[in-house]
């Protein structure tokens, strides 16, 4: 099968960081440009990890674009678990390619209009952060969303309750109008939500076997993930952390790891309790034709050993 035509879309982020190394060496993702809006960190920063990623990776042929440095229409929201800079205390290697002069959003339109009209291969946007880009590139023409293969995105919560509020999945939480946008647009989506990213336990036995990978890439892995443990065996039934933005990586290269449930899915944008809520529509009550297919279920040690296979490939 030929390589997927992808474009991610990120906030970086610790768990962002590993999965842009994962798309990186995965030979089944054609990784055509990196996007990065703002989110866990402010854009600025955000922009000179993600160039910072591409030095450690030694990939110096994938453009960066800068995008939105704000939401629509709420205030700024930023990560908790990523440190000031956004990497913990990982030092990452100097930037080694500059920051495209044409913004994220306008990237995305260009790439999807070539794809609409046939002259490139339809494009997999793999969001990992807030929505805000690809809301503003989809908002530029209806027509381009003829050129999205599908929105693989790691974003929502549903029965795993929220992270950022007892309700919202911290991407959406962050736009969820942008979120409302890309969700009515009518362009296929893959959601990870928090559902499937809490089976994906980064347990101390899974860092240690992905920290004996040779190479200074596997030792950042696991000098992240080290960082990133979230302390909270109640929650996520043993210790280490969610390995959030990597999952949706490992389903573009390995969608047989996956359980899939198709259902529509809407994001409450009122503001109270339930602001940032994705709610799906499991029985079908209301009528509404389906709009996402929901990861569900993982095949956690499996998935680990297709993280460890990727990245031992830096070695
Ligand atoms: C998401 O929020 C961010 O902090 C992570 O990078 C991930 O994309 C998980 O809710
Ligand atoms: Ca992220």
């Amino acid at each position: 099968m030929a390589p997927i035509a992808t474009v991610i879309d990120t906030d970086p982020g610790v768990d962002d960081c590993i999965a842009l190394l994962a798309a990186l060496a995965s030979p089944e993702i054609d990784l055509r440009a990196i996007t990065v809006t703002h989110g866990n960190v402010e854009l600025g920063p955000a922009l000179e990890n993600a160039r910072r990623i591409c030095a450690l990776a030694g990939r110096t042929d994938v453009p960066i674009h800068g995008g939105a440095a704000r939401p629509l229409l709420r205030a700024p929201y930023r990560g908790k678990f990523h440190g000031r800079s956004g990497v913990g205390p990982l030092e990452l290697p100097s930037p080694e390619v500059d920051v495209s002069a044409e913004h994220a959003a306008t990237a995305l339109a260009r790439m999807l209009r070539a794809a609409a009209r046939g002259d490139t291969p339809p494009l997999t946007i793999c969001t990992i952060g807030p929505l805000t880009n690809v809301a503003l590139a989809l908002a530029q023409d209806p027509g381009l969303v003829a050129g999205v293969a599908r929105i693989a995105m790691m974003g929502g919560a549903f029965q795993a309750g929220g992270n950022r509020t007892p309700s919202a999945e911290f991407n959406i939480l962050a736009d969820p109008h942008a979120a409302r946008i890309v969700f009515a647009s009518g362009a296929p989506i893959v959601m990870a939500p928090l559902d499937v990213t809490h089976q994906a336990m980064a347990t101390p036995a899974r860092v240690e076997t992905l920290a004996r990978l040779p190479g200074r890439v596997a030792a950042a892995v696991a000098e992240l993930l080290a960082f990133f443990d979230r302390k909270d065996p109640a929650r996520y039934g043993s210790q280490g952390a969610p390995l959030h933005d990597p999952t949706i990586i490992g389903w573009l290269a390995r969608p047989d790891l996956f359980r899939v449930r198709r259902a529509p899915v809407e994001i409450c944008i009122d503001e109270g309790p339930a602001f940032g809520q994705t709610i799906a529509d499991w029985w079908g009550v209301t009528g509404q034709t389906a709009n996402a297919d929901i990861l569900t279920g993982l095949d956690a040690d499996a998935f680990f050993a297709w993280l460890g296979e990727t990245l031992g490939r830096y070695s």
